[in-house]
């Protein structure tokens, strides 16, 4: 029997040169009210690595009171940001290029509102002898670390340094003359709840281990957390952002009534490592389509293109997979290749002809915008509006 979404699909996009990517619009909309519903209308910090799309961001952050800023990845991407009209950039990750934090710092001379994330004197140090040029007094927020440490597990990633309010306590100690920063926020990202699956197919009793220790962990570092704001409450600090989590964590995290800002990124196009969550399932938004040119056999189609693997520990699941139309198998010898991909179709509920498009889902959500000029956005069956990704603006960030 055919599949009425998948002929959508391929009768809207009739005409564009594969491959392609594509946005569904309607989808792409029920994830917008799922995450603002999930996050109970509260303030959401937009991960742009997961988006990659200047028109997309702008677009979320105009359109929904909810979305009060951006967390970028890049310096130069944070530049690109701002001269797209994008403001209160909270720049994610720690940077030690001296030319990018003088940009940086001239941008906020001028008014930009950026924050630098920071977890160790160094960054600092380096963040104050710019500031101090512009005589003023950079942003900045600290990174606390979120992992939990278990008998025999380590659950969470490796990033900040600072492990607990007595890292942040020596840490502050070290910076109380440094007049060009200011303190302005702590951010903490929980990676063991926010990314990581607790309803992967086939995983049996590892989903119910991951789910325990998940638990245990919201419960620590929550109290890590607030020890850590408390000190600096009671320091004086006004934190203006304190912020945590990502798609995976909404509710965990926002449970912690002192957090004032969530980031979310992955959950608007909801790549497919977003389908093994227990407690929500956002919808397909994203996907490409890549075009069957061979039939090397009558169970076997074979389409250009197609390997887009995901960043990350090496795996089968951060291989992309067929989307549509359904019952199509990627093959264990070959995967998702570099020119070619070659699909079961014995179980194919549609009878694909050379010419035909396959669509896929990435891994990961912003990773695929770096393959591909535009995004083609599917308003209705009529409209496709099309935007540039980064990489179609000439920008390689990362
Ligand atoms: C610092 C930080 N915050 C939040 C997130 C959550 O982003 P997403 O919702 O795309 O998973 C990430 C993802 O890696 C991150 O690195």
């Amino acid at each position: 029997m055919s599949n009425p979404l998948y002929n959508r699909y391929k009768n809207a996009t009739l005409g564009l040169e594969m491959p392609f990517l594509l946005l569904d619009k309607l989808l792409f909309d029920k994830n917008i009210e799922a995450i603002i519903h999930r996050a109970k209308g509260r303030p959401i910090r937009i991960a742009s690595k997961s988006i990659r799309c200047n028109a997309l961001i702008k677009s979320l952050l105009d359109q929904h009171k909810e979305f009060i800023g951006v967390m970028s990845y890049s310096a130069l991407e944070t530049l690109f940001l701002l001269e797209n009209e994008i403001d209160n950039i909270l720049l994610g990750y720690p940077i030690t290029n001296k030319e990018h934090i003088k940009l940086l710092c001239n941008k906020i001379a001028r008014g930009a509102r950026i924050t630098f994330m920071v977890d160790c004197i160094e960054h600092i140090r380096l963040i104050q002898e710019q500031a101090k040029l512009y005589d003023i007094k950079a942003p900045i927020c600290i990174d606390i670390d979120m992992s939990s440490k278990f008998p025999f597990i380590y659950f969470g990633v490796y990033r900040s340094s600072v492990k607990g309010v007595d890292d942040l306590k020596h840490l502050i100690n070290q910076i109380s003359n440094f007049d060009n920063i200011s303190i302005e926020g702590i951010m903490g990202y929980e990676a063991q709840i926010a990314g990581l699956g607790d309803n992967i197919a086939g995983a049996g009793l590892m989903n119910s281990i991951i789910r325990f220790l998940k638990k245990k962990s919201i419960k620590e570092i929550a109290q890590r957390r607030k020890a850590c704001i408390d000190f600096l409450q009671a320091k004086g600090f006004e934190l203006k952002i304190i912020n945590g989590g990502g798609t995976g964590s909404i509710e965990s995290t926002f449970d912690e009534s002192y957090i004032n800002e969530i980031t979310v990124g992955s959950g608007f196009f909801s790549s497919h490592l977003f389908d093994n969550y227990k407690n929500f399932k956002h919808e397909s938004a994203l996907m490409y389509a890549i075009e069957c040119t061979r039939k090397p056999t009558d169970n076997i189609i074979t389409c250009t293109g197609g390997g887009y693997v995901a960043s990350g520990a090496v795996g089968l699941n951060k291989q992309a997979i067929p989307h549509l139309p359904q019952g199509l198998t990627l093959l264990k010898d070959e995967g998702t290749g570099e020119v070619q991909t070659p699909f079961d179709i014995s179980e194919c509920v549609e009878n694909l002809q050379l010419g035909d498009p396959i669509f896929m889902r990435h891994s990961k959500a912003g990773e695929v915008c770096e393959r591909f000029n535009k995004i083609h956005i599917l308003v209705d069956e009529k409209n496709i509006l099309s935007v540039n990704t980064y990489r179609g603006n000439g920008k390689c960030f990362m």
